[in-house]
């Protein structure tokens, strides 16, 4: 396992972060996976000896069973604390009344403290807004996450599926006020759908955030197991939840151009996209999920694939977007050097 720089925090994370969506079957999430603790404590206990320092999960994740079931595998685990990194987000709904969800002042010190006895810790390492609450003030919100890392129950904040304009909005408040600021974007990314490129991406290199590709699968579309129609076997996620949407356009090819390289190196599907991701320079820890040891395997070992120059070439132009205003205006104001233009 390789471990990378938390963007310019003191803090080094494994280039693979465990996801446990997978965990606990309750509600709507019985759709993503139903692993029970002693197939958690296995799936854990195996990516912890695999070298994976980094796990990511959320309080909404079945309902609470994903946090709950983790902080039990971790404590019969009984590895020292400090060896890991543990992520959880807080803004869906927790509960039916109507301030048990969003990123008010309120429910953000009740969600971390609901967190913290269900995962069984004294503190988390990263803690990520879910997304955007369009009814709570940003300066609220920075201001309670800033609450949080002052008192100790958090370490570093973050956030998921923002636009850019309302991270460096968010930035911008934590600066003005000396806050905890963002560190981490924790983003849908995959050879299947590359948006964040756009805007996100150059945002995260400006301001120095880690980016946390999740579903790097989309959802199990690209794991070798489905077609060009989104057809794949019974059972498995993708086939009743067809999510990340993805572009119908560009999906052929980027799964022509998997398993082309997939045929080449005698690797699956699954751990080419993974890998491919990994060779993004702007990500830090990509956030796999796994429904079984022999998915978890395979897709741990992507950490251990150099992909040619020529097999990142193919992929890459199989995958690539197609230009967009601004940026196909940006880049052909900017394409000479400015000593170029000297009339
Ligand atoms: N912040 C957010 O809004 C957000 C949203 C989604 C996820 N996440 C995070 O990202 C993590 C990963 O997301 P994800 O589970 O959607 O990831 P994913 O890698 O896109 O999909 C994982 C699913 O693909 C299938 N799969 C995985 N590896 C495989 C392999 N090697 N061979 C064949 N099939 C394989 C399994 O489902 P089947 O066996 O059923 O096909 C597995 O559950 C989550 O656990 C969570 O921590 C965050």
């Amino acid at each position: 396992m390789r471990y990378r720089p938390f963007a310019k925090t003191g803090l080094y994370v494994s280039e693979i972060c465990l996801g446990t969506m997978t965990f606990g079957g309750k509600g709507f999430w019985q759709a993503v996976g139903d692993l029970q603790l002693p197939a958690v404590e296995a799936l854990v206990g195996a990516s912890l000896d695999a070298g994976v320092n980094f796990i990511d999960t959320a309080d909404v994740y079945s309902e609470g069973e994903s946090e709950r079931l983790l902080g039990q595998a971790l404590k019969s685990l009984n590895r020292p604390r400090e060896q890991l990194v543990i992520a959880t987000k807080v803004r869906g709904r927790t509960g039916p009344g109507v301030n048990q969800v969003g990123l008010s002042r309120g429910h953000i010190h009740a969600s971390i403290d609901a967190s913290l006895k269900r995962l069984n810790l004294d503190y988390v390492d990263l803690y990520q807004v879910h997304g955007v609450d369009k009814e709570t003030p940003l300066e609220e919100t920075v201001r309670a996450l800033d609450d949080l890392v002052r008192v100790g129950k958090v370490r570093y904040v973050g956030y998921s599926n923002f636009p850019a304009w309302q991270t460096m909005k968010a930035l911008a408040i934590a600066d003005a006020n000396k806050q905890a600021r963002f560190v981490s974007a924790q983003m849908y990314y995959s050879i299947a759908g590359r948006d964040i490129e756009r805007e996100v991406v150059p945002l995260a290199l400006d301001q120095n955030l880690a980016i946390l590709p999740w579903s790097p699968l989309a959802g199990g579309l690209l794991s070798g197991k489905f077609d060009a129609n989104k057809q794949g076997p019974a059972g498995a996620r993708r086939s009743g939840f067809d999510f990340p949407p993805v572009d119908h356009g560009r999906l052929p090819g980027v799964l022509d151009a998997l398993r082309q390289v997939s045929q080449e190196t005698g690797l699956s599907v699954a751990r080419i996209a993974l890998a491919w991701v990994l060779t993004r320079p702007f990500v830090t820890s990509v956030i796999i999920g796994a429904k079984n040891p022999d998915q978890l395997a395979d897709n741990l070992a992507a950490s251990d694939v150099t992909l040619t120059a020529a097999q990142i070439a193919h992929l890459d132009a199989a995958s690539a977007l197609p230009s967009e205003y601004p940026g196909w205006m940006v880049d052909r104001q900017n394409h000479e050097p400015r000593t170029a233009n000297r009339s």
